[in-house]
């Protein structure tokens, strides 16, 4: 990341903190100079994400917390305001893959469990932190995570782009409903980003990290920086004007 945010004296919460796209992002925020909150349901995975943090001169607190619970989400944002004091930019970032099946074999459990992390954990984080932030001076920004799957089908992918495109529908509606109150929610299409999930989709799925890589039109994976990059930018006050949108960064995926 080339561009300098200061987000000194600001907070920032991210969920799935524990791995890939929410690993570097929590990392970017601290870098900047951010008190960084990190949730995710793997408390190994947050106390190396920490570890990082303040090797590297910043400030974290893990949350172990499963963000289809709406008692840990809450508890996660309470304690983020009771350490930090308050909250300035939230990324809600955790979310599962679904493996390749087509509609017709795609199991209620596994549309259950995908619409609940990716879709239903999402409101209800982003509805924690409107809260948080209807309370303090000064409002807040909020990325929630969407996909490619977000804006266009994938073969396979029924229950995922369910999700993704739940996302981006509910950050339209809730910064409409909160534009007034000096808090912006945009929503982040990445496209194929080299982190363990993808590596696992990879794994699954016929022609393998190849035909992932072959599905990009930039020829390579993206990095979970250039997503961060982008995160920050959202919630800088460079951002000040731009709510309500659905920014995709895919090397040219969807195109
Ligand atoms: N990697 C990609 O190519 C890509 C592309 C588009 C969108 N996304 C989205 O970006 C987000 C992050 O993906 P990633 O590639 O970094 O995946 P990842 O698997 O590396 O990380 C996801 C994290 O979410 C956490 N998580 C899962 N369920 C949770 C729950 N119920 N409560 C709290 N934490 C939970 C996991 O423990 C993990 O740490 C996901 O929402 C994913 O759908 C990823």
């Amino acid at each position: 990341m080339n561009t300098t945010y200061d987000f000194s004296g600001r907070v920032a919460f991210v969920t799935g903190a524990a791995s890939g796209i929410g690993r570097a992002n929590a990392l970017a925020f601290a870098r900047a100079g951010a008190q960084v909150a990190l949730a995710d349901l793997s408390a190994d995975g947050l106390e190396e994400t920490a570890r990082l943090i303040t090797a590297d001169g910043g400030q974290a607190l893990t949350l172990t917390c499963d963000v289809t619970s709406e008692d840990d989400v809450q508890a996660a944002v309470d304690r983020t305001v009771a350490r930090f004091g308050r909250l300035d930019a939230a990324f809600n970032n955790a979310g599962v893959e679904q493996p390749v099946q087509s509609a017709a074999d795609t199991a209620k459990d596994d549309w259950d469990r995908i619409l609940s992390v990716s879709l239903t954990g999402m409101f209800l984080c982003a509805k924690a932190e409107i809260r948080q932030m209807l309370q303090q001076d000064g409002g807040g920004a909020i990325v929630n995570v969407s996909s490619g799957a977000g804006v266009k089908g994938f073969k396979g992918q029924a229950a995922y782009a369910a999700a993704k495109h739940g996302v981006i529908g509910f950050t339209r509606s809730a910064a409409l409903d909160h534009a007034a109150d000096g808090i912006r929610l945009n929503a982040l299409c990445p496209g194929i980003i080299d982190t363990e999930m993808i590596r696992r989709f990879g794994d699954s799925r016929p022609g393998g990290r190849e035909g992932l890589i072959a599905d990009e039109p930039v020829g390579r994976l993206g990095k979970p920086e250039e997503i961060a990059s982008a995160v920050l930018w959202l919630c800088s006050d460079d951002a000040a004007f731009t709510t309500g949108t659905a920014l995709v960064v895919d090397g040219g995926q969807t195109l």
